[in-house]
């Protein structure tokens, strides 16, 4: 991994893919700890509700999900192969019980009736919607009456202090996204900020920030 070009690994956390996507998938375990752990407390699922986390990456965190309520149900959407193949061979115990699934699939065209999802969580993913009022658009659609969005990221602030954001990602500030919820028809629109510990890249030393902006259909 460490061999990869700044191109390489953008596009590798962008979609990852084959021996090296999965390499870059372990080193954002470590990065977006926080951000995945965070974005699951605030998304603060009821029992007996369906979960929709569009873009999990190799879900890794999805355990950690499962182990706020017993009664959760999860799908992981995601439109890397081997992300989803990752995802399965690292959840096989939850996939077992019949409460888990992960798909391939692609937030431009959920697979899913209108009204259909509890809850839909997203980490680390709007930098690369091709399309993000259709793709926000999509979320609601399938959302229920009441259905919580919780999109969670590093602002532009942040992203700006980080070489690879400058591969193919669009960068957002608070501002932006809770415009772009209100957009297409969420409210009650919030965001929190939260701190992390420092993060070390390239002998530099950088303030990290996670921002969770949710809303209700
Ligand atoms: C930067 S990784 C984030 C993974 C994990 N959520 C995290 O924060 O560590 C972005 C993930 O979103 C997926 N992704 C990107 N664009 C997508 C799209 N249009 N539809 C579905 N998944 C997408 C990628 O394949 C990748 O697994």
């Amino acid at each position: 991994m460490s061999d990869l070009s700044m191109q390489e690994i953008a596009k590798h956390l962008r979609k990852p893919s084959g021996k090296n996507g999965k390499e870059v998938a372990k080193q954002m375990n470590k990065g977006n700890q926080h951000l995945c752990l965070n974005s699951y407390k605030l998304l603060k699922p009821k029992p007996n509700s369906l979960i929709l986390e569009i873009g999990m990456g190799n879900g890794f965190f999805t355990k950690d999900l499962m182990g706020l309520d017993h009664n959760l149900e999860y799908i992981g959407l995601d439109f890397s192969q081997t992300m989803v193949d990752e995802a399965i061979r690292l959840n096989q115990k939850l996939i077992d019980s019949g409460k888990v699934s992960f798909i391939k699939g692609s937030i431009e065209n959920l697979p899913f009736k209108d009204n259909s999802i509890d809850y839909i969580t997203t980490t680390n993913t709007i930098y690369f919607w091709p399309d993000l009022s259709k793709n926000a658009r999509e979320l609601y659609r399938v959302l229920n009456p009441n259905g919580k969005i919780l999109i969670a990221y590093r602002p532009k602030k942040v992203l700006d202090n980080l070489e690879v954001s400058n591969y193919g990602f669009n960068k957002y500030t608070r501002n932006e996204v809770e415009s772009l919820l209100a957009e297409v028809g969420f409210k009650n629109i919030s965001s929190k900020e939260i701190s992390e510990p420092d993060f070390h890249i390239q002998g530099k030393s950088l303030q990290m920030i996670g921002l969770y902006s949710t809303g209700i259909k």
